[in-house]
């Protein structure tokens, strides 16, 4: 289990490189058992996540090697179609490579993904979706029996709700199926638009509607490519946040704008300078932050709930309420008693949060809750007067490389324990 010991109260000031995204890496890695050939994926982040998916892809026969940022994966057909209950469990979003397998492999053993730390993280639209496809499901003992013909057959899907995880599961399983798949009400998050691009390099034929419908039309085969992930947007929305509460100045690198819409006007509500060119943005922070009046979250282009904590442990130190309402996850408020004990002042009742902000947060021994709560506790953290002993750290290795080497480049006063 590991720590940070932070000193907080210091001015983060300086540049900082933002490294390729988790959630479009993840899904890009199950897509790269639809191809035979080896792949080079660019601006691969090294996060323990990538290292949980790299023990799939090498499990199922594709080995894999660092160059730099880059992730080369051998080439290869899949050696096996199952996923043991051990892999699965080293990430919750293994899900993703079900689609993969049953396309390659006509049949897939996973165990159930389960819960997890957001409430109940169900998967019936994957499986529906897929079953639409012509897949068997047979639900045995916390395992998912998945069963085809040779080949998965095209469907329209209309999903209820836009799981980014089932429209990418759908996509995968749609690459190489026979005739045309169409999503309609699929997520429009831009790892969809990352996945979308990765498969069509690999010779794939996907095509996204302006109005979100997805048109996969089955191919033979894919090939290996080259490709380049896109910048992560929920660290981004991590070091801006970072740097609003130590009245901080920064400049973000490599990161991209246009995904950032919905919460670079956030920033702006509570005063700070933000100036965004198209890969970089420019964040100077006021002496205190103003409340922001009502952050919803919602699918994407709205406000990301992976950006809720992060942000929520900004409105901490703010001037007057704040109000979050969680609309995605059922239970996503647990970095709320984390950041109390830092002197924060919240309440909450059931998908809504109203923080009342107070003019400083004092040190004390707080935990991550899980991959975005550990990192907004860390923010609270470098925006408290005094000592704080984050524990539980490999929550926020998950998604953020390196982020104490960043932060402490930066001018915080961070020590791993
Ligand atoms: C992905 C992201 C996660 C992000 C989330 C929402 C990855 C690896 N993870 O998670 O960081 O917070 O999108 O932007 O990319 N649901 C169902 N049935 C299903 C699938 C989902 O009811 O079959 C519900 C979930 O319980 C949840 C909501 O839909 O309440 C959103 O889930 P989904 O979009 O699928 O999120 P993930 O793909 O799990």
């Amino acid at each position: 289990m590991g720590k940070y010991i932070v000193e907080g109260n210091n001015r983060l000031s300086g540049e900082v490189d933002i490294h390729g995204a988790k959630n479009a890496v993840l899904p890009i890695l199950a897509a790269v058992l639809l191809c035979d050939d080896s792949v080079r994926i660019g601006n691969c982040p090294h996060l323990s996540d990538v290292e949980a998916a790299r023990n799939i892809l090498a499990h199922l026969g594709r080995s894999s090697h660092w160059e730099g940022s880059s992730l080369i994966v051998d080439g290869g057909a899949p050696q096996m179609c199952d996923i043991p209950e051990k892999l699965m469990r080293e990430m919750r979003s293994s899900i993703v490579f079900l689609g993969a397998v049953i396309s390659r492999c006509s049949t897939a053993r996973i165990s159930f993904p389960g819960g997890c730390e957001l409430g109940p993280r169900p998967i019936d639209l994957h499986l529906e979706a897929l079953e639409k496809m012509g897949v068997k499901v047979v639900e045995d003992n916390g395992f998912l029996e998945c069963s085809c013909e040779k080949k998965l057959k095209g469907a329209v899907i209309n999903l209820a709700f836009p799981s980014v995880g089932a429209t990418e599961n759908i996509m995968l399983a749609a690459c190489r199926a026979d005739g045309e798949t169409v999503i309609h009400n699929g997520a429009r998050e831009p790892e969809i638009e990352d996945l979308a691009g990765f498969l069509n390099a690999c010779g794939a034929d996907i095509s996204i509607e302006p109005n979100g419908t997805i048109h996969i039309k089955g191919v033979e085969k894919l090939h290996g490519a080259e490709y380049d992930v896109i910048p992560d947007r929920i660290v981004t929305v991590t070091y801006m946040c970072c740097s609003a509460v130590t009245a901080g100045e920064l400049l973000l690198k490599s990161v991209n704008v246009r995904h950032l819409q919905s919460v670079m006007p956030i920033f702006e509500q509570m005063g700070c300078i933000v100036k965004a060119n198209e890969d970089t943005i420019y964040l100077q922070a006021p002496q205190r932050l103003k409340a922001v009046k009502c952050i919803q979250t919602m699918p994407y282009p709205g406000f990301p709930t992976d950006a809720q904590a992060p942000l929520m442990a900004a409105a901490c130190v703010a001037s007057g309420t704040s109000i979050f309402i969680e609309n995605i996850f059922e239970n996503r408020f647990k970095h709320a008693s984390e950041f109390k004990r830092m002197g924060a002042e919240i309440e909450v009742q059931g998908r809504t949060a109203a923080v009342h902000g107070v003019s400083h947060l004092h040190g004390a021994n707080v935990k991550c809750t899980d991959l975005r709560g550990g990192a907004a506790v860390l923010v609270c953290a470098l925006a408290a007067h005094g000592t704080t002993v984050v524990s539980e750290t490999e929550h926020i290795l998950r998604g953020y490389e390196d982020i104490d080497r960043r932060l402490a480049l930066l001018g915080a006063s961070i020590k791993k324990a």
